[in-house]
């Protein structure tokens, strides 16, 4: 079978993640590189032995010929590009978030419906090891039935600068860098509910704190000391499902604890742990209290993310598969991710309509 033709659309540092996984994924191939910084795109193209690189989307597609488009780009820019290369006919591979906000993710569904177009969001923590197991889990009735969940993504240190930290490129800080992934992957293990209502407050107390060195990943090439910040630096949330279940969010770039990273899930059988520690299984046995540690360093089908998720979205492409990170889901993130942001503005809980 041919190879699905990719053209990569950004190219810093998670356009690097990708193409390190698309050299696990045998039947695809990232034919052509582009960024408004043309020099990022000749640089990654050289690093990976593409051939072509181009400094806009719209030079690319019209130059090559092409299936599909990863869009590894600022958030304000994920629906015109998602937009634009759907309506050229191709399918999209989209970081998360989908979208700046709902507004425009649901702009992007709606013309991947009118297309027919793939439209995937990566939502990679849904590909990881850990996530299959405790799914795993969960479908084989461990948890019963889950009505809480605990999403962390908390760095005590770590705003990347440079866009993540300008509002009219990023949407926001870390609700909508970080809590995205916890939120998705919350939401996904406790069986993809329907969001009814959002209490949310956000904090915009340490700034990004210059005077301290962060060691977070993700730092943009161009991000420098003195960059302005206008997004939070904390956040906390409370968001109600309609079978009654709630998710507790912790997320931030900047606080004066100790980092966290992980998602408890609370089920009337049994809850689980992953993230910091060992995977953890909460249970009675004989009348005791029970917590199993699962060891998940031998699985034999164990698989790095980000080349499951690209796989994914290429079985997709080549009509092998239904794609499980739908624009759906993204856009009901995008839903969630606006209510807090309308929640911490006005103090007052936020009704999601259906
Ligand atoms: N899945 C993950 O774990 C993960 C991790 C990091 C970033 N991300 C997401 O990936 C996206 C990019 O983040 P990053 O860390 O790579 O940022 P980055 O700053 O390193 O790279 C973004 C690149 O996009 C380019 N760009 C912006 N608009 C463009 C356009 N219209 N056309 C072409 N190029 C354009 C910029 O010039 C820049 O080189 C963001 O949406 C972010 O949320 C996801």
């Amino acid at each position: 079978m041919e190879k699905v033709r990719i053209g990569l659309i950004g190219a810093g540092n998670i356009a690097n993640t990708h193409m390190a996984a698309y050299k696990q994924v045998t039947d695809a191939e990232v034919v052509a590189i582009c960024d408004i910084n043309i020099g990022k795109a000749e640089r990654l193209a050289a690093r990976y032995g593409v051939e072509k690189y181009y400094g806009s989307m719209e030079e690319m597609i019209a130059a090559e010929t092409l299936d599909a488009v990863d869009i590894c780009v600022w958030n304000i820019n994920h629906s015109v590009c998602a937009i634009y290369a759907m309506e050229h006919g191709l399918n999209v591979l989209c970081e998360k978030p989908m979208a700046y906000n709902a507004q425009e993710a649901q702009k992007m569904k709606e013309v991947s419906e009118k297309t027919g177009k793939v439209l995937m969001i990566a939502f990679v923590t849904r590909y990881m090891d850990d996530t299959r197991v405790v799914k795993d889990y969960i479908d084989k009735g461990y948890l019963g039935e889950i009505y809480y969940a605990k999403a962390q993504y908390v760095r005590r240190h770590g705003n990347p600068g440079s866009w993540f930290a300008d509002k009219s490129k990023s949407g926001g800080g870390p609700v909508i860098d970080l809590g995205v992934h916890v939120i998705d992957r919350a939401r996904y293990l406790m069986g993809l509910h329907k969001p009814v209502s959002v209490y949310g407050a956000t904090f915009t107390k340490l700034g990004k704190r210059d005077n301290l060195r962060t060691t977070v990943g993700w730092i943009p090439e161009d991000a420098s000391p003195t960059d302005p910040c206008d997004v939070e630096d904390f956040a906390t949330a409370i968001i109600r499902f309609d079978n009654g279940s709630v998710i507790q969010l912790e997320t931030g770039y900047s606080i004066n604890d100790l980092p966290k990273s992980g998602l408890t899930l609370c089920g009337d059988k049994g809850g689980m742990r992953t993230g910091d520690g060992p995977l953890t299984l909460f249970t009675e046995m004989n009348n005791f209290l029970v917590d199993t540690k699962i060891d998940i360093n031998h699985l034999a089908d164990s698989k790095d993310g980000f080349a499951a998720e690209i796989q994914e979205f290429v079985d997709c492409v080549n009509g092998k598969c239904e794609c499980k990170a739908t624009a759906e889901d993204g856009l009901i993130c995008m839903k969630i991710l606006d209510a807090i942001y309308e929640s911490a503005r006005t103090g007052h809980e936020v009704i999601i309509e259906a």
